[in-house]
């Protein structure tokens, strides 16, 4: 039988020899048979060296929200470009970013730019433990907030055991070589009682909260209803500052985040990914009152890449573009339609498939559980047969993401949910 990706394996024994691993991020590594050679990509679909064409539902992890390649977008970049890439000084087109953003998302009186979602978080515990006086601060396990040291902690964990007991959870080291352990608290998300417990014990000593608002790098699950807002009060009640991570939910549940969508502010936030549709931008944002420390240079924020020419104007067409055609309408719709038939599917073959997730992201797993609240519930999701399950899809002609997570683009048509329906159940009946 033809090998359906003989250059995409040569290229890759190539790359073993001079890139570490064969990549250049840790998540391009578990793609099967090997890492996939790309060789253009267009609205909802990409191409590769072999000639294989995809539906994508990885956005590329994300930021792809308005489809690759989008013309106005990339017209925008190249125009932007021709007057020079990176003035590493202060020009029109970033304040009005800034001013678009401030004017958006609830919790922005303030922002600064930066290339990646890993720094902006850094940035932002670095903000809080100087705006509070205080070192500890509050993670969830199974969030995820870049690989930098101070989070790459209870990200996941070999077992339920290795987490610890869930009423006092310990911290699970993400990789190795990371310096000592931060004075953290690890919690369960979701659960009310665990946390009015922690601010109980550790409330006047912690410096901030960073959560993600809906936890999308583990089962896409919902905050419960309320559960945010319990945040909220604690952390102003005990004077720590609450940081949501927007990397994801940013500008894809909608133009305020998650925050307007679940209608709880944060004293700060973090954004990436969808904002500058593939370029190079974060932006931590935050209330003046506590922005005011890096206004001031108390707390230092840098990088010579800062807001750069690609990142300003992609941020810009792609927020005129979403004003402009209201697509977040279009992504719960498609979104939640695609969940709808991949339920009914697997209920149709009796398959223990949970789909889950507010429709322009959410998760399928093999799962016995009815309830998906937490991490440790993810851990019983079966990996091995949804890791399967991604192969045969992408030998169909559809890219997913190995960990269950599903992202819609605004240039995913009807026919497109059409098709990865079917194509699930195809690979589900075959099974
Ligand atoms: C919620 C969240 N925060 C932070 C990050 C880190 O962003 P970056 O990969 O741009 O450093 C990610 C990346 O996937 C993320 O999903």
């Amino acid at each position: 039988m033809a090998d359906r990706y003989r250059r995409s394996r040569e290229l890759y024994e190539r790359a073993c020899r001079s890139l570490a691993g064969g990549v250049s991020s840790e998540f391009r590594r578990f793609s099967q048979p090997v890492p996939l050679f790309y060789e253009r990509a267009a609205g909802a679909r990409l191409w590769d060296v072999d000639g294989n064409e995809y539906l994508d539902f990885t956005l590329s992890q994300g930021p792809l929200l308005l489809g690759h390649s989008h013309a106005e977008v990339l017209r925008a970049v190249a125009e932007a470009t021709e007057r020079g890439q990176l003035f590493a000084g202060q020009y029109q087109a970033e304040l009005e970013l800034a001013e678009a953003i401030c004017g958006l998302v609830p919790c922005a009186e303030l922002v600064r730019f930066s290339l990646s979602g890993s720094e902006a978080v850094h940035a932002a515990l670095r903000l809080a433990r100087a705006y509070t006086g205080r070192q500890r601060w509050l993670r969830f396990e199974g969030h995820y907030h870049g690989w930098f040291d101070e989070v790459a902690w209870s990200i996941s964990a070999p077992s339920v055991e290795a987490l610890g007991p869930v009423e006092a959870p310990r911290p699970v080291p993400w990789s190795e070589g990371l310096g000592p352990c931060p004075p953290l608290v690890v919690l369960p998300w979701n659960n009310e009682p665990l946390l009015r417990e922690a601010f109980a014990r550790w409330g006047h000593e912690l410096a901030a909260v960073i959560t993600e608002p809906v936890m999308c790098n583990h089962g896409c699950i919902e905050p419960q209803p309320g559960y945010l807002q319990l945040l909220r009060e604690l952390c102003s009640q005990y004077g720590s500052l609450l940081i949501f991570d927007e990397v994801i939910t940013g500008f894809r549940l909608g133009l305020g985040g998650a925050q307007a969508y679940y209608g709880v502010t944060p004293d700060l936030a973090v954004f990436g990914k969808a904002l500058a549709s593939g370029f190079p931008l974060s932006v931590l944002a935050g209330r003046r009152e506590v922005m005011r420390l890096v206004a001031e240079g108390r707390v230092i924020h840098a990088g010579t890449m800062n807001s750069g020419q690609p990142g300003v104007a992609a941020a810009l067409a792609t927020l005129r573009i979403m004003q402009g055609e209201a697509i977040h309408t279009q992504l719960f719709e498609r979104g939640r339609r695609l969940m709808q038939q991949l339920q009914e599917a697997a209920a149709s073959l009796a398959l223990p498939v949970r789909v889950m997730g507010p429709g322009p992201m959410f998760h399928v797993g093999f799962t016995p559980l009815a309830v998906v609240r937490d991490y440790r519930d993810t851990l019983h999701y079966d990996r091995a047969r949804y890791a399967a399950f991604v192969q045969a899809m992408q030998e169909r002609g559809i890219r997913l993401i190995g960990r269950g997570l599903w992202y819609i683009s605004a240039a995913h048509t009807e026919a497109d949910v059409e098709q990865a329906a079917q194509a699930a159940a195809e690979v589900w009946r075959a099974a």
